[in-house]
């Protein structure tokens, strides 16, 4: 009798690095992996290759993917984001059964992960969206996960999930599910936007140390190693350290030979966008991906800097103490990132009716993703002691921390500046802390002179809020005001 096929536990789609490395974890941890790419010769590599001797179903067409994996299907995609998604929906559609589960675990867009959501419920198709954080080390070892969309696919699903995601020193993982329709991949664009905002202050902090106390890279090395001891704990300052002692073919610092043009792909620019669209100061973040676009223009800096310029760099600090206070100027101005992060998510967790679960995204983060750190337990803390916080530097701890670092943070930007180092995410930061803490600000001439120009109204100080007021500045206008509406 002919021996009946086995069939697998859950199929990927895309053998690009990080759906091969997922593969492999999702096969170690004991489920059995059947495989399916485009390009039928990766597959056939992938399983004589990194894959032999192991339980992977090699497939050569969608339909024989969808012919080897156990019902409920779970099929997950890593492929690129955008239109290939769409696509690779679209040619699934007529293999797949009512209660089958899709899951993108690619950078999509939550805008787009919710309108397929929608699409494939009319379908009975459970779709989820994923957040999958770590690189290719995270992959294969155990990344962060952040799943969303179709709360049915959840049991299903959940015990693979969880077997591979990282894990913290307790043992629990950093994946959770975290809401319905585009949540997953909503909180996927936050982490990056966060990832920004942490890659930007580290880089402002290295050309302050460079250009000003003049330090080489073995003293930058000692430097983020230290850091990397104390509260500035996280894989990236880690990993800064390490660039640091990476010497090219030469022996010269292979550093010193990268481009000063820095690549994105798009997620920290969403997460500025939605932030723009549901009217929340994300300030800092904003401008870390604008300090990627400004170093973009690489020629043009070149150019301008022949001709444009600045005060010659006379640095009079005392060395040590000075990069004890970038160290606490970076601490301070990380904070601010974390709290603009999280004030976005309450914004949007009330504009959606989404319950995201703050405390859960923070233990989330704290393991497997590029953002993780030591200071994401105390976030995850101060959540779990109070889920409705308005602002993270309102808790007690991190309003402690600004309080100490603040005098460090201060001097490190003035002295940046008084000397022409660009330090724009450091002192955007200081900028939202200052706005935030002032109980008045100029928005008051911003409203006499938007009624002034073009009778847009205003409301009074001596009266109720919500009620609007129109003057004639002039004495030519008219009683006719302009409607009030907010954008
Ligand atoms: C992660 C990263 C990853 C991201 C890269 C590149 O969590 O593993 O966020 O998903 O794609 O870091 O991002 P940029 O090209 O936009 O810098």
């Amino acid at each position: 009798m002919e021996e009946k096929k086995k069939l697998a536990d859950i199929g990927m789609i895309g053998l690009a690095v990080m759906g091969e490395n997922l593969s492999l974890n999702i096969e170690r941890n004991g489920f059995t992996v059947a495989v399916w790419n485009y390009e039928a010769g990766i597959v056939d590599r992938f399983v004589e290759g990194r894959g032999k001797g192991k339980k992977f179903i090699a497939t050569h067409s969608i339909q024989e993917l969808v012919a080897s994996i156990s019902r409920p299907r779970k099929i997950m995609m890593m492929i690129r984001a955008g239109a290939p998604v769409d696509e690779v929906i679209e040619e699934l559609l007529p293999f797949l059964d009512k209660g089958d589960i899709l899951i993108d675990g690619g950078n999509s867009n939550y805008l787009d992960t919710t309108r397929r959501y929608e699409y494939l419920k009319e379908k009975g198709i459970y779709f989820v969206g994923s957040g999958v954080s770590g690189g290719e080390e995270g992959a294969l070892k155990g990344p962060s996960l952040m799943p969303g969309g179709a709360e049915e696919a959840w049991p299903e699903i959940k015990p693979i999930f969880l077997a591979i995601a990282a894990k913290l020193d307790d043992g629990s993982p950093c994946c959770d599910w975290v809401g319905d329709a585009g949540a997953g991949h909503f909180v996927k664009m936050v982490h990056n936007g966060i990832e920004y905002g942490d890659i930007q202050l580290i880089a402002e902090s290295y050309q302050v140390l460079k250009d000003l106390t003049g330090m080489d890279t073995d003293e930058l090395h000692d430097t983020f190693k230290k850091w990397n001891q104390g509260p500035l704990d996280s894989y990236l300052i880690e990993i800064t350290a390490a660039i640091f002692t990476k010497k090219d073919t030469d022996g010269t610092p292979l550093i010193n030979k990268i481009l000063d043009k820095a690549g994105q792909k798009g997620t920290g620019k969403w997460a500025v966008e939605t932030a723009l669209e549901l009217g929340n100061p994300l300030t800092m973040i904003a401008e870390s991906v604008f300090a990627r676009t400004l170093s973009s223009l690489k020629r043009e800096r070149v150019q301008a800097s022949e001709i444009l310029k600045g005060p010659a760099i006379d640095f009079k600090e005392n060395k040590e103490e000075f990069v004890d206070a970038v160290g606490k100027a970076l601490y301070a101005a990380k904070i601010i990132s974390y709290t603009q992060g999280f004030s976005l998510f309450r914004q949007t967790a009330l504009t959606y009716k989404w319950k995201l679960n703050y405390a859960g995204i923070a233990q989330m983060w704290r393991g497997g993703c590029i953002i993780r750190s030591a200071f994401l337990g105390k976030i995850r803390e101060a959540y779990q002691k109070n889920p409705e916080l308005e602002n993270l530097m309102l808790e007690p701890y991190f309003n402690e921390q600004i309080h100490l670092s603040q005098p460090s943070w201060r001097k490190v930007i003035t002295v940046a500046i008084s000397n022409g180092v660009p330090v724009p995410a450091m002192s955007s930061a200081l900028a939202y802390y200052d706005g935030y803490r002032t109980a008045s600000l100029p928005a008051n001439l911003i409203q006499a002179q938007r009624d002034y120009f073009g009778a847009h109204t205003y409301e009074r100080t001596d009266k109720p809020e919500g009620t609007f007021f129109h003057t004639d500045w002039t004495g030519e206008g008219g009683d006719t005001s302009s409607s009030t509406y907010n954008a």
